[in-house]
């Protein structure tokens, strides 16, 4: 059975404890959407009192370490985040792969740390403009998946989730068009039956990432092989986030 749409809010370095009323009035209304998997990954230092928050929607961190414990100051555990409340970690966003050196070796150390103490994974993947004006997006996109996701998912398909966010679409308004995320998430998919066989392979969500709005996500959403989205500035709301929610909502009774 398809997996229902799952939309996830990235709050990236945004949030104090002022914020906590926006993932309540989310939470609340997601009790209502229940057609839709519906999650935040607030900072760090959220993520406790976004948990005790949250009765519907899932917690999640933006970022783990690869190391169990020991001395990596400034580092937080899968362990930890498990520990404050996370059900997921998002692992290989571009912000960290490009302002942060991560390396797709290191995504996959972190991404089998965080299966390890059961957490579940969106591992993000996308391209500079450049690759795409190159005409080498897929095949970039491709590579930098197949070398960031964990090795073996040992029954776990229904814990991993892709995130394809071309960067030049990220916080700038720009979308990839419906017919390039549609052949790209192909590409994706392909991968993903390759590395993991048919049924899990097949059973995976890939979400789309990059300027998704309430104005522009039905059609995005819409797209073949398009199972949810990852929402950067349009989360921070409750406001605009329950808007694609609701898009998503929409098409599920389409
Ligand atoms: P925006 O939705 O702000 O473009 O961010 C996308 C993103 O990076 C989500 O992880």
């Amino acid at each position: 059975m398809a997996l229902r749409p799952y939309i996830v809010g990235n709050w990236k370095m945004n949030g104090t404890r002022s914020m906590l009323a926006e993932a309540r009035a989310i939470d609340r209304s997601a009790q209502r959407l229940m057609k839709v998997e519906v999650a935040l990954a607030p900072p760090f230092t959220l993520i406790h009192a976004v948990h005790k928050e949250a009765e519907q929607i899932g917690v999640g961190a933006q970022d783990c370490s690869a190391e169990l414990d020991g001395a990596f100051t400034g580092d937080v555990s899968a362990a930890m985040i498990a520990d404050a409340g996370a059900k997921f970690v998002i692992l290989g966003h571009s912000e960290r792969r490009q302002g942060h050196g991560e390396s797709d070796a290191l995504i996959r150390a972190k991404t089998e740390a965080a299966l390890a103490v059961g957490l579940k994974l969106i591992v993000c993947c996308g391209e500079t403009e450049q690759t795409r004006d190159a005409g080498q997006a897929e095949q970039f996109v491709v590579d930098q998946l197949a070398a960031s996701l964990p090795e073996l998912l040992d029954g776990a398909s229904e814990r991993l989730s892709v995130a394809y966010e071309p960067i030049w679409a990220i916080g700038t308004g720009r979308t990839a068009s419906v017919a390039d995320v549609a052949a790209m998430h192909r590409a994706i998919r392909a991968l993903l039956v390759d590395r993991y066989g048919d049924e899990e392979g097949g059973s995976v969500r890939i979400l789309y990432g990059g300027s998704v709005k309430p104005d522009n996500a039905r059609d995005l959403l819409g797209a073949d092989e398009v199972g949810g989205a990852l929402v950067g500035g349009a989360s921070l709301t409750a406001e605009s986030f329950l808007g694609i929610v609701m898009a998503a909502v929409d098409l599920q009774d389409a």
